[in-house]
């Protein structure tokens, strides 16, 4: 059983707003996780919902950043998001009524978003640190909140 889904420190972007929302996305499906283990259905479907708009959202919100900063992948990144969501709309269709399709489309999403995190926005990432615009991840050190 799922216990609680993290976003590891080497996926964090250090960038707008972009680390925020992918946190928000994992936050949703913490509650779903938390729903389903005090068995309140009525709560999972309803924050299961807010899924797929709120990653709508964020890819929007990635893509204005990346056009804006002259992002030269910009194309591969939009068409990887729109993979990314013709498959979380496939898996959000999915039957769900049993328990263990539930844990299944939970541990999906989360792997739709570590996909968008691993496959392209980290690419973003290079391109930001290679462009002058943030520090390196050595710079930045090994944790983010190592204050
Ligand atoms: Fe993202
Ligand atoms: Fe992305």
């Amino acid at each position: 059983m799922i216990e609680k889904f993290n976003i590891p420190d080497a996926f964090l972007m250090r960038f707008e707003k972009i680390d925020e929302q992918h946190q928000e996305l994992v936050d949703i499906l913490n509650r779903c996780v938390y729903a389903l283990s005090s068995n309140s259905f009525n709560i999972f479907e309803e924050e299961i919902s807010k899924f797929c708009p709120l990653a709508v959202s964020h890819f929007k919100y990635e893509e204005d950043l990346m056009l804006a900063a002259g992002y030269d992948a910009l194309e591969s990144h939009i068409d990887h998001h729109r993979v990314a969501l013709e498959h979380l709309s496939e898996i959000s269709k999915r039957n769900h009524d049993s328990i263990e399709a539930k844990w299944y489309i939970l541990q999906s999403m989360f792997d739709n978003i570590v996909m968008d995190i691993t496959k392209a926005d980290l690419k973003f990432d290079e391109f930001l640190i290679a462009s002058g615009r943030k520090l390196t991840r050595v710079q930045y050190g090994s944790a983010p909140n190592n204050s």
